[in-house]
């Protein structure tokens, strides 16, 4: 078995019920959602798709109350924060699914933005928020501002600041916390400054979901993007949107098609979640993914958190005091994940993975899709090897990964 220490590309192992419920839906469950009639199979699935919108919304403090959603008396659907009456779970419609965070984001960003707008971003994102972006400057749709970030990866909130005071922009884009270093922005403090500026902000959540607090509506996000497979423990194929339903509203859907609803209606309906929800969607992703989401509330969020931070800190300790150890970004605990970028000075990191990768022991090397960030580490063009621990790590696995970096360095020395 290899010491898996790439969490941060996507998680793994996943909690044991993952694949047992999605088993479970491909096997005996396996109806399509809203396309048949109202067997005990198609309610079942509407339950599990329900169920897994419920949840999404509560962990990551959707809009608008659940009370709100029905008309009186319906739905007969069970869903346990719905017939427990919480009134911390946003409205479960304001939820869509779609297939990763980079799908959402194309959502989100190719349906809102026009002709002659204004965008800003961080020099920390992914490709996932770049391209799309990048694409649209180049086609001349947007203007684009980067903010730029100093070599912790922490976005310099006085240039953004002054950018805001500068001119009228039409969106923000960014990441949460960095998929190369794990340095987590001061999201509060930025979404202040856009509310404040009356700029919409749309957040990548890719690395933060499901390990740390997030709501949508109180840090008044115009949308919150999320893909399930990496901290909130879901099969790969799950992701989607909380959206701030009038943020929503301004927002063309980029996929139009069947959606089991007003099937009357040759044009796409407005309503959420189906209007960015055509065609059928991953049923046994989504049944997975609540599976995922259930054992993380009861697990708790703060008990993982807690749990990786320890992990984080034993292997920042250990990298520290590894014989020509250059580890970009941050070199503290507080204010990141446990996402590690590093190099051996006079060694090539992808060279370097792929020994530890023979000695059992699986990292990432390269640019992690953000050229960027790279850029504002100073690791560009070389990248870095990146090494996250997750969860299911033991602080043995840490260890045995430090003796495994600092022997497989030697050797790659010696043979020169
Ligand atoms: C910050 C960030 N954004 C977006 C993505 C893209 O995620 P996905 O491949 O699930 O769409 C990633 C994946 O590494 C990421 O770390």
């Amino acid at each position: 078995m290899p010491v898996y220490l790439n969490n941060a590309a996507t998680s793994w192992p996943k909690p044991e019920t993952v694949p047992v419920a999605m088993t479970a839906f491909l096997t005996s469950g396996g109806a399509n959602l809203a396309r048949g009639t109202s067997s005990n199979r198609d309610l079942k699935t509407l339950n599990a798709v329900l169920d897994c919108r419920v949840r999404l919304s509560t962990l990551l403090g959707g809009y608008g109350g659940f009370r709100g959603c029905f008309p009186a008396g319906k739905p007969a659907l069970r869903a346990p924060e719905l017939q427990s009456g919480s009134s911390e779970c946003g409205n479960p419609l304001n939820v869509t699914f779609c297939s990763n965070i980079t799908e959402a984001l194309n959502i989100v960003l190719k349906g809102y933005l026009r002709q002659g707008m204004s965008v800003l971003t961080s020099s920390m994102e992914h490709n996932a928020v770049m391209r799309p972006l990048r694409t649209l400057e180049r086609d001349g749709v947007i203007r684009l501002t980067l903010i730029p970030s100093g070599t912790d990866g922490l976005m310099d909130l006085k240039s953004l600041q002054d950018t805001l005071a500068s001119e009228r922009f039409d969106l923000m884009v960014m990441a949460h916390a960095s998929n190369v270093c794990g340095t987590i922005q001061p999201v509060e403090e930025i979404a202040g400054m856009c509310g404040k500026a009356g700029v919409p902000l749309v957040l990548d959540t890719a690395q933060t979901a499901g390990v740390l607090p997030l709501s949508a509506k109180s840090l008044g996000l115009a949308a919150l993007c999320f893909t399930g497979h990496k901290s909130l423990l879901g099969p790969q194929g799950t992701g989607g949107i909380v959206w701030n339903p009038e943020f929503a509203a301004q927002v063309t859907p980029l996929i139009t098609g069947g959606t089991g609803s007003y099937s009357h209606l040759e044009f796409q309906p407005d309503d959420l979640p189906d209007r960015f929800e055509s065609g059928t969607p991953n049923l046994p992703g989504i049944t997975g993914l609540n599976a995922a989401l259930t054992w993380l509330e009861e697990e708790g969020m703060e008990k993982i958190l807690l749990r990786e931070r320890a992990l984080g800190s034993h292997l920042l300790e250990g990298l520290l005091a590894t014989e020509g150890m250059e580890l970009a970004g941050m070199h503290e605990i507080d204010g990141r994940l446990p996402v590690f970028p590093v190099n051996i000075r006079g060694l090539d990191n992808a060279i370097l993975a792929n020994r530890l990768s023979l000695m059992g022991f699986e990292t990432r090397p390269g640019l992690h899709c953000a050229p960027s960030a790279h850029r504002s580490l100073g690791t560009f063009p070389q990248g870095a090897l990146r090494v996250s621990p997750g969860y299911f790590n033991t602080l043995q696995d840490i260890d045995d990964f430090l003796n495994a970096l600092s022997e497989a360095a030697r050797e790659l020395k010696k043979e020169g």
